[in-house]
């Protein structure tokens, strides 16, 4: 431990148009669509937390004021609340303005994930940092976090984590190219190639530890895969060629990973979400049984 400069910093890019779920999009971010009632960035924000990272950084875009206002303070709700005497919806609140220091900055337009990142530089200076997708959930993350951090301990540069899919999801992720040594090693990276294209069945997962030269890469990384400034490309470009930044390593452990930024995929996160709570998940499960065998009929 200790033999690389600390990570304190965790950058959470949500800034995105969310197109697929227009119009629900057009004035709250994606990230703020609610899974059962808790929306999909706060599960997030709550990760980077329990991880370790100490310095939250939220990449906001057009549509930002419902992000900004989720993890300010209410005093009046807070104080309708404390009337009514709710103290269980209270004391979720009280967590909310607990959260230590989370700051904002402001993408001015949405020219991809990479340049969200780029908006990071500032904020972050020299210091190597976390990414985490503000519309991937991770479960469980803690265990994907300290292999992450245990890599990056040992061999510094970036650590990616992976997930094996199958061929039919190749191009919709991030596809590394790797190798085994006494961890994985990533050489090269393409974003959402075809099948053909693709160099293994690897996919990026949203949840990155990047060193600070990916700011300067992502300067000069022309446009990419949809036209915007892919981070798969920048990360490639210094997988490719250790002396600029040190090596990208990977790790993949067994988690699950909810995309609450497709609409099947949060439409299934939202029911198994619903029936794993304690409170509702009884009576929601009972309803779900016997709505689906009425779709047999
Ligand atoms: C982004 C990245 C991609 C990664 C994916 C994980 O794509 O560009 O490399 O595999 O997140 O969720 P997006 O889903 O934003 O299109």
């Amino acid at each position: 431990m200790g033999k690389q400069p600390p990570l304190k910093h965790a950058v959470i890019p949500a800034a995105g148009l969310g197109t697929r779920f227009l119009p629900a999009t057009k004035a709250i971010p994606k990230e703020m669509l609610p899974l059962v009632d808790k929306p999909a960035i706060q599960y997030v924000v709550e990760e980077a937390y329990s991880a370790g990272f100490t310095d939250l950084l939220l990449i906001t875009g057009h549509n930002k004021g419902a992000l900004i206002d989720h993890f300010l303070q209410s005093p009046e709700l807070e104080q309708t609340l404390h009337a009514r005497g709710d103290q269980e919806r209270l004391g979720s609140l009280q967590k909310l303005n607990m959260l230590p220091s989370l700051h904002t900055v402001r993408q001015e337009s949405a020219r991809g994930l990479g340049d969200a990142v780029l908006t990071a530089a500032e904020h972050v200076g020299d210091s190597p940092f976390a990414v985490l997708l503000g519309d991937d959930l991770i479960e469980p993350s803690d265990l994907l976090w300290k292999k992450m951090v245990q890599v990056y301990e040992e061999f510094g540069g970036c650590v990616l984590a992976l997930m094996e899919v199958p061929d039919s999801e190749v191009s919709k992720y991030g596809i590394a190219k790797v190798t085994y040594e006494s961890e994985m090693r990533v050489h090269d990276l393409v974003e959402k190639p075809t099948k053909a294209d693709a160099p293994s069945n690897l996919a990026i997962i949203g949840r990155y530890i990047l060193s600070p030269e990916i700011f300067s890469i992502l300067r000069h990384t022309s446009t990419g895969k949809g036209g915007e400034v892919q981070l798969t490309d920048a990360i490639a470009t210094l997988a490719r060629d250790e002396r600029i930044a040190g090596p990208v390593h990977a790790v993949t452990a067994e988690v699950r990973r909810f995309d609450t930024g497709d609409r099947l995929s949060y439409l299934k996160t939202v029911v198994e979400f619903a029936t794993r709570r304690e409170d509702l998940g009884p009576e929601f499960t009972t309803w779900l049984k016997g709505y689906i065998r009425g779709l047999n009929d």
